[in-house]
């Protein structure tokens, strides 16, 4: 059991906490809206609780489901509050298209988050390349994951798996460009190959 607190009341946020509830987890939604977040948590039940950004987060780990464009200024804004958390970057940085991502070259989204926190806390990438709407169905799938400090992803698997879910890592923190890509993939997929965003990218190890 791990203490998750989701920050942002959105799509994601409703899908990460049921399966983490569902997981056995408890789950705190913090909203930049305090009645939307406590409405959502009050959907949940089981045991979901609500915060506001002007309290600290109370999980150890702290997954940020808001667009990219926030991510670092939450960050910033919790500053010492998240030293010693894992923070759990889903985002995907990408241009109004979605066809390209606004992250200078060389660099990822979770790179500059981890820019804006605390030295002590850990920054894993995860879940950006999985469709909301598929994840919602509750079937197992693949997580991605990467980041630069073992004990962080070792805990970010272990909530991954009482999802029902498999984590793959992929390496350290420079993987997330990649992830990111990846992100990019599959929009790009379901606009054209395969031509809906209700499939997910998993690996076949035969
Ligand atoms: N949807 C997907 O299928 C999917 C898949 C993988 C990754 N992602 C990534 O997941 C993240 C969330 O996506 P989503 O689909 O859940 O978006 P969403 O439904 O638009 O929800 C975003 C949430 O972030 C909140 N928010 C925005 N700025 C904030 C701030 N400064 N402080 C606190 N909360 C803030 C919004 O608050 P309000 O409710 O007050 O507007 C909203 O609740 C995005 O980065 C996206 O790229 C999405």
């Amino acid at each position: 059991m791990t203490s998750i607190s989701i920050v942002g009341a959105g799509t994601m946020a409703r899908v990460l906490a049921t399966r983490a509830l569902a997981g056995g987890n408890t789950v705190e939604i913090i909203g930049r809206d305090a009645a939307k977040a406590a409405a959502l948590a009050g959907e949940l039940g089981g045991g979901a609780t609500a915060g506001t950004t002007a309290s600290a987060p109370a999980g150890d780990i702290v997954i940020l489901a808001v667009p990219y464009a926030s991510a670092a200024p939450v960050v910033s804004h919790y500053g010492d509050a998240l030293s010693g958390k894992v923070i759990v970057d889903i985002t995907n940085a990408f241009s109004p298209s979605a066809t390209g991502l606004v992250t200078p070259d060389g660099t990822s989204g979770a790179e500059e988050i981890a820019k804006a926190a605390p030295a002590s806390a850990r920054v894993v990438k995860a879940f950006n390349t999985i469709f909301g709407n598929v994840l919602a169905q509750g079937h197992p799938l693949d997580v991605f994951i990467a980041g630069d400090d073992a004990q962080a992803k070792a805990s970010t698997s272990a909530f991954i798996e009482s999802m029902g879910l498999r984590p793959l890592d992929t390496g350290d923190l420079k993987m997330a460009h990649w992830l990111e890509g990846a992100g990019l993939l599959v929009m790009g997929l379901a606009r054209h190959g395969v031509g809906n965003f209700s499939f997910s990218l998993g690996v076949n190890t035969g």
